[in-house]
């Protein structure tokens, strides 16, 4: 059992091997950065192991080893050793399947300096290209002005056995040799070996000849185009119609738009966020040196601040003019021509003028609130009607007697009432029931 599972695990540990690491039969194409890699590491190391393992290195006994170690199969060894990371798998390949090319290096260059990288991975792993070329054979990178993709791209593979040659170019450049600039961009400068190109400005609809807004061949939205002038920001806040802002906005231009900010609450319409920047005010508001003030309350409409300055007065608050100013009526009248019950333009409803012309209130128990159990109090301007203690109102709006346990609940709440609530007039009809009118 036993010798069976390790023989199963070996043989899958072969076939593992078999299938990760590629045959040497085959020409493999190694991978330039792995390639590359090995060689960098390879020169760390190099550095690494320079003491060989001694601290200073001064005894005879130690120069001599040292003169012995610095080229030796042992350094190798233990620099080789180092040059995959444990999980690089395709480093491991390409070591195991190359050490005889790094001893060979090694015996034969006395330089440490000697370019690893060029003699083993451009001349005989053949992973990589001298740069400026590329591909399986290294091809020569397209030039154009002088240099590799005219100095403002990439050549696809450079430097690799990879790659199409093609070029990539930078931002704002085109053409198979970058040798041009994109549609959104101007040649700004241009000899036989040079080009530089720049963004067209923002104002043009993408294309254009030169800098600015002068040289756009069309122009972005937001913008107009002027003969001799070019793309100019338009300013849609000088606009009348349609309105740039709808109501209580007021409009900032920005370049090829604008924005709509909220007025001030005291204006109706505005240049800027102020009170005192109001073009028009909000109901009952007064624009006084550009700022927009609360009319008096007893206005309706105003040219100034003070109840000298109302356009009307509100009548809804008992209002009237009088000489010009706004005051506030006595209670019983319906508009007045001064202050006091005896200047009544008319009586308000529940009051009545006497033999002296002042409006007096009217005593509506002599004839309202007349049904059985009823209970009526007059009032200034109006009546409670309610039902007598011990009597409720039900919905049809008669006074019918309480039931034993309701009597009980009620006079507690009466109790409650007195004791906690400021005094009252009728505590005793305080009762359920209870309905006031006001006139
Ligand atoms: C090749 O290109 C690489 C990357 O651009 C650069 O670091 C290296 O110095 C170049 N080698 C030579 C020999 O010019
Ligand atoms: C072209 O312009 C570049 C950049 O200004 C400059 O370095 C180069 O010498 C110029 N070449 C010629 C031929 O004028
Ligand atoms: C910008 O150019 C495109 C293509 O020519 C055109 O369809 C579009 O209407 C232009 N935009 C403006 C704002 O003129």
């Amino acid at each position: 059992m036993k010798w069976t599972m390790w023989h199963e695990a070996a043989v899958l540990s072969c076939l593992f091997f078999f299938l990760a690491w590629p045959s040497p039969a085959e020409s493999v194409q190694w991978n330039c950065a792995t390639c590359k890699g090995i060689t960098d590491r390879f020169a760390e190391k190099y550095a690494e192991t320079e003491k060989g393992g001694f601290g200073g290195g001064n005894t005879d006994w130690e120069e001599t080893y040292l003169k012995e170690y610095r080229r030796s199969e042992v350094r190798l060894l233990e620099i080789i050793e180092q040059l995959c990371t444990k999980d690089n798998h395709a480093c491991h390949a390409l070591v195991e399947e190359h050490e005889e090319l790094l001893e060979e290096w090694w015996k034969k260059d006395e330089s440490p300096h000697t370019n690893l990288y060029k003699w083993l991975c451009i001349d005989h792993v053949k992973a990589c290209c001298p740069n400026n070329t590329w591909g399986p054979s290294c091809r020569d990178c397209p030039v154009g002005r002088e240099k590799v993709c005219s100095g403002r791209g990439k050549c696809d593979g450079d430097g690799t056995r990879e790659g199409t040659g093609a070029c990539s170019c930078d931002k704002g450049y085109q053409g198979a040799l970058c040798e041009q600039c994109t549609v959104d961009h101007y040649e700004e400068y241009k000899n036989t070996t040079h080009v530089s190109c720049k963004v067209c400005h923002y104002g043009c609809n993408i294309t254009c000849k030169g800098p600015g807004l002068e040289n756009c061949l069309g122009c972005h939205t937001g913008y107009n185009y002027v003969q001799g002038q070019g793309c100019i920001d338009i300013d849609e806040c000088q606009r009348e119609t349609p309105a740039p802002c709808p109501q209580g906005m007021y409009c900032v231009n920005i370049v090829g738009a604008h924005k709509c900010f909220q007025c001030n609450e005291a204006c109706d319409e505005c240049y800027g966020p102020e009170a005192n920047e109001c073009k028009k005010c909000r109901d009952n508001h007064v624009l006084v040196e550009g700022s927009c003030e609360e009319c008096d309350p007893l206005c309706k409409g105003c040219t100034g601040v003070g109840p000298e300055n109302c356009v009307k007065c509100d009548v809804g608050k008992g209002a009237d003019m009088v000489e010009g100013v706004c005051i506030e009526c006595a209670r019983p009248c319906h508009g007045c021509n001064g202050p006091g019950p005896e200047n009544c333009k008319r009586c308000r409803m529940g009051y009545k003028q006497n033999k002296e012309g002042i409006c007096e209130d009217v005593d509506e128990c002599q004839s309202m609130c007349r049904l059985q159990h009823e209970v009526c109090t007059n009032t200034m301007g109006g009546y409670d009607c309610e039902c007598e203690e011990g009597y409720k109102k039900n919905p049809r709006g008669d006074c019918v007697m309480l039931l034993k346990d309701e009597v009980a609940s009620e006079v507690k709440k009466v109790n409650m009432f007195e004791k906690y609530m400021k005094p009252n007039k009728h505590p005793k009809k305080m009762l359920t029931g209870k309905l006031r009118v006001e006139l």
